[in-house]
Order: structure tokens, then sequence, then C-alpha cells
């Protein structure tokens, strides 16, 4: 027998269990589906189990995507101060950690429990352990083959994601939907990941579990924040964040020193001419990250013996470190997907499909990425709201 709705909703995770509410919520018969056991299992993941589920600079400029003006719509229509307004009204404490970043005092589990709360408010319609078999699309209804059913509506919103952390039940099955219908994909690449050292970096690899404030660059962009090395390669929110701006093949700048005088390292030949570079270096930065860079500098001797010249040199490799990492940690690792189906495709008043009516993409399944810090829930969010208001 099928299962008549107005909208089905596959992916429940952050997108598709806020857009399946709020569609509830305005009175729509919805039907929310995942293949995974349980529901929100990246929620429950999030911020280290507190779930980061906002920041409050949220703003259009922290998003990448093809079109950088496409996520404005969705984020100013369900705004960081909407989704706090909820977070308050079920009187979960929250606090902000850094960078307008804001984490649950408690759990991630209190805003699963909340988004199922609103769905079942809603009368959603939840159910897990389904397997999509088969997406049929004819007389403005889609029908969708279910494990143990069959189910039919007007509207379809994909809802699955991004492949980022396969172990968790992610996929690319939003990519496989999009060119069922004939959308174009925006290349998807691991995004928010850690990059990967080899070659003349590899010296960088022992310093494992090192950490230190940096300004990471790529091209135009630049994140002031922790880089930590690893036995693959560097980590961090500063290398995280740039990971989503690299391309492979590029260099990413590391600025040791930030904060500092431009002329530091000749102010402290002036201060302290009988101190070693090793030294003076050791008084800045962790010790075994100022021993390598050091090392990697090979000026020998005492600060006095060394020209401005050559110390003008040292300051300037060290505010600009060139790292050339040969690729990423992969899915595996990324936090994020970038990339995804083109927003090309979509109306970013509803994030319907221009060309398939009743056919909604939302969340990371889109080629929208945000920034590290609360930014990719927020598009969730916002996204799934924009969909749910055309439901
Ligand atoms: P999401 O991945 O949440 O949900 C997709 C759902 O679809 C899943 O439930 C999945 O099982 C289901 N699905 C997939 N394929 C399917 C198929 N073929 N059939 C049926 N169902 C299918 N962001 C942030 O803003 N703050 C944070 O603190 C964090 N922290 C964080 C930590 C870690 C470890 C990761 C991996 C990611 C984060 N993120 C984050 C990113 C954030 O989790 C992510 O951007 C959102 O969960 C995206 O929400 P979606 O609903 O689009 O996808």
């Amino acid at each position: 027998m099928t299962e008549i709705y107005d909208a089905i909703i596959l992916g429940a995770g952050a997108a598709g269990l806020f857009c399946a509410a709020e569609a509830g919520l305005r009175g729509r018969k919805v039907l929310l589906v995942d293949h995974a056991e349980k529901v929100g299992k990246k929620i429950l993941i999030s911020g280290g189990g507190r779930c980061n589920f906002t920041n409050l600079g949220i703003a259009p400029d922290r998003y990448l995507s093809a079109n950088k003006h496409f996520a404005k719509s969705a984020l100013s229509r369900y705004t960081a101060g909407d989704f706090i307004a909820l977070v308050d009204s079920y009187g979960i404490a929250w606090h902000e950690k850094t960078l307008g970043q804001l984490f649950c005092d408690g759990s991630a589990r209190q805003i699963v429990d909340l988004l199922l709360d609103r769905c079942a408010q809603g009368n959603v319609t939840i159910k897990t352990s389904e397997v999509v078999r088969d997406i049929a699309h004819g007389d403005g209804r889609y029908t969708v083959s279910l494990t143990s059913f069959t189910a039919q509506a007007p509207a379809l919103v994909v809802a699955t994601g991004g492949p980022s952390i396969p172990k968790m039940g992610a996929t690319g099955f939003a990519y496989e939907v999009a060119r069922q219908f004939g959308l174009k994909v925006v290349q998807p690449r691991p995004a928010l990941v850690p990059l990967t050292l080899a070659g003349e970096d590899l010296l960088f690899r022992e310093l494992s579990g090192v950490a230190t404030d940096v300004v990471a660059r790529s091209g135009k962009t630049a994140f002031k924040e922790a880089a930590l090395f690893t036995h693959r390669g560097m980590s961090g929110p500063a290398i995280l964040q740039i990971s989503s701006y690299w391309q492979s093949g590029e260099a990413v700048h590391i600025d040791f020193c930030p904060g500092h005088s431009a002329d530091w390292l000749v102010e402290a030949k002036a201060a302290s001419p009988k101190a070693t570079i090793r030294q003076t270096l050791r008084e800045r930065l962790p010790q075994r990250l100022a021993d390598v860079l050091d090392e990697k500098l090979g000026l020998e001797g005492i600060l006095a013996a060394q020209s401005d010249k050559a110390l003008r040199a040292a300051e300037a490799r060290l505010a600009a470190w060139a790292f050339h990492p040969n690729g990423t940690e992969g899915y595996a690792k990324a936090e994020v997907t970038a990339g995804g189906v083109s927003t090309a495709e979509l109306s970013s008043k509803t994030l319907e499909s221009k060309r398939v009516p009743g056919l909604y993409m939302i969340g990371e399944a889109v080629d929208v990425t945000g920034w590290l810090g609360g930014y990719n829930f927020q598009w969730a969010w916002a996204s799934g709201w924009a969909a749910a208001q055309a439901l």
C-alpha cells in the first residue's frame, strides 16, 4: 500500500529534522526518512558532544559557494537570533565559547530532543532504517520506494547531506538524486579537513601534538587561530578553516609569529645580542616547533653575528612559512563537504529546483559550505526553514 503525504523528506539530519518540523507545524503532512537507525547522528557528535548550534557572526561571506550571493536570502530570513530564541524557549542553557560560537552547556542531545519535540508537535512521521530503493516522478507526484513501504507526495526534499564521515552513514546520495533529475553538481571535495604534509615539509610531522596560534593564509583568505601538527600533517581550527579555501597544488602560508612587530628579530638582536635564534624562537613558540624552525632557517650562531638583512629575511619567512600540502585527510576526517548540488539549479528563496517542480535540496547537500564554528548548522536550519515555508 502507498502512503500519501504532502512532503517526503529524505535525511533526518539537522536540515531534514528542522525542515520536517517547520513544515509539519505549518500543517503539512510530512514523512521524514533516514537510512540510519537513529536521527541526527552528526548533531550528537558535533561540537565535542555540545553542538555548536550557531554563530553570532553569521554573514553570507562566511560561506563558500560558486554563487556567493546564494545563501543571503535564506540566512536573512531565518537568523541565528531565531534559532537562539528557539533554544531559549526550550530552556536549553548555552554559552559563547570563542569567536561567536554558541554551544549547549549540557549536551548536543538537547538539540536533537528539541528537533524531535518540534517534529512531534508537527505530527511528522519519522521512519529510520529505511533505504531508498527508487524515486519515480510523474503526474506531479514523487513516488519513493523504501525498504518496507512506498510513499508518495507532490514535494520531495533531499536533505541527505554530503559524504563527509562515511562511517557515520554519510553518503553522496543527494548527488545521485540530482543527476537523476538532471541537476548539475559542483565537484564535491572534503572541507574543514586536516591537511597532509610530505616532501620538504616532512620534518614538521615529527611535531605531532604541538599546537600554536598562527595566521593561516590561502590566497587572499586568512584565519588567525590555533594550528596543530599531527602525525600526518596539520590540523587545528586555523588549518581546518583554510582547508576549505585551499586548492590542491597550492601553498598554505603560515605566520608563526602573529602580533609581533615587523622587525622583531632585529629588535631582539638589539635587546639580547648574545642570544641565539633558537633561544629567541623558544621564547615565543613551543620549544619543539622553535627547534625545527631554527633548523630550517639555518642561521648559525648568536643574533649579533647575523646581519639585519638576514634577520629580516628570517622574519619574512616566519611570517609566511610556505607549506605545500600533498592532500587532505579526505572525507574520513572532513567535518563538511564543499561543493554539491549547484545553486544555479535552485531558487535561493525556497531551495526548490528551478527545473523540476516540487524537488527541494537543503543543507550540506547544496553547494553552500560554512566556516567552522556553527555556520554549517545555521545553514541547515536556514535552508530547511526556507524550504518548509514553500511546502
Ligand atoms: P546531515 O549529515 O546532518 O544529515 C544527513 C542525514 O541523511 C543523515 O541522518 C544520514 O544518515 C542521512 N542519509 C544519508 N544518506 C542517506 C540515504 N541514501 N538515504 C537516507 N538517508 C540518508 N557544524 C556546525 O555548525 N557546528 C558544529 O559543532 C559541527 N560539528 C561537527 C562535528 C563533526 C565531527 C562533523 C562531521 C560535522 C560537524 N558539523 C558542525 C557540520 C554539521 O554536522 C553538518 O554541516 C550538518 O550536520 C549538515 O546537516 P544536513 O542535515 O545537511 O546533513
